[in-house]
């Protein structure tokens, strides 16, 4: 399956600040929490985008952990790496990675493999995980993070009802549960699945329509069928913005729930 996906760093940035301002809990910490990683080990970080997980694994092992971001847009690459330069963070190596490409990396190379929402999009799973496994030690651990199908229900819910058509088939939580976890599985000899729940709570509607404008945004080519102009982009806009100042009035709040699933499987 060819996914036509493309990721921005203006579009990503928001979510990430959305996340980060509005949710009750910090996903980075869960993250820490599961994998615990340590100085002197080597991690790879799979479609790293702007560096996130990296720097929370730098952060971590007191720089003191080897590891490499790989994502195929030079573009967050190149905001990884700026981030990086002001960090001062030499212990990380931030390189072109195409995960439906063989990885250039020797058998055996990592005690982490990572990717948080990203390689659910990859076209053949099971080259992308046969390609994570090889380059994973024995006893190393992968852990990949993604939505479940519940992820989000009220921002589904709010479109659905602003539109009137069917929500796109999303890569990621349609696939998260069932074929990537048995790809995983099917490959891995110990496959987990942890579950994280994160509530946001918008105090009101602004920053919900910023979510909403860094997810729909056509940049990223995952919404195209719902609108083909930019007129018809802006119109989808106010139709979902007017339904979600109604249930603002409502409910006196918009809340909505990020369901994630993290695949932590061991060689
Ligand atoms: C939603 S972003 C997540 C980025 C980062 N892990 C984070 O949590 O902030 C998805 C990432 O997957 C990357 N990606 C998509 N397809 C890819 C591919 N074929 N190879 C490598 N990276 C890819 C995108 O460029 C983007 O950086």
């Amino acid at each position: 399956m060819e996914i036509n996906y493309q990721e921005t760093s203006k579009d990503l940035l928001m979510r990430i600040y959305i996340h980060e301002t509005y949710g009750a809990r910090n996903i980075d910490q869960w993250n820490i929490e599961v994998l615990n990683p340590q100085p002197g080990q080597k991690i790879l970080d799979v479609g790293c985008g702007t560096g996130k997980q990296c720097f929370l694994y730098s952060d971590h092992t007191g720089r003191k952990a080897e590891i490499i971001g790989g994502d195929f847009s030079e573009e967050l690459l190149e905001k990884a790496r700026a981030r990086q330069a002001e960090r001062g963070d030499t212990n990380i190596t931030f390189q072109f990675l195409d995960f439906n490409k063989p990885f250039a990396f020797a058998d055996e190379t990592f005690d982490i493999v990572s990717s948080a929402f990203a390689i659910y999009y990859a076209a053949d799973l099971k080259f992308t995980f046969r390609e994570a496994h090889r380059v994973t030690k024995p006893g190393g651990r992968l852990f990949v993070t993604g939505p479940l199908p519940e992820n989000k229900k009220m921002f589904y819910d709010i479109i659905k009802e602003a539109t009137g058509k069917p929500i796109p088939p999303m890569p990621g939580s349609s696939r998260f549960k069932g074929e990537i976890f048995e790809t995983i599985q099917s490959i891995f000899a110990h496959t987990e699945l942890l579950v994280f729940e994160n509530p946001l709570t918008f105090p009101e509607v602004s920053p919900f329509m910023d979510y909403v404008r860094a997810s729909l945004s056509e940049d990223r080519k995952l919404w195209t069928s719902m609108f083909n102009t930019r007129e018809e982009y802006e119109q989808i806009l106010r139709s979902i913005e007017a339904v979600a100042t109604r249930w603002f009035e409502r409910d006196g709040k918009l809340v909505m729930t990020k369901v994630v699933g993290g695949i932590l499987a061991t060689k």
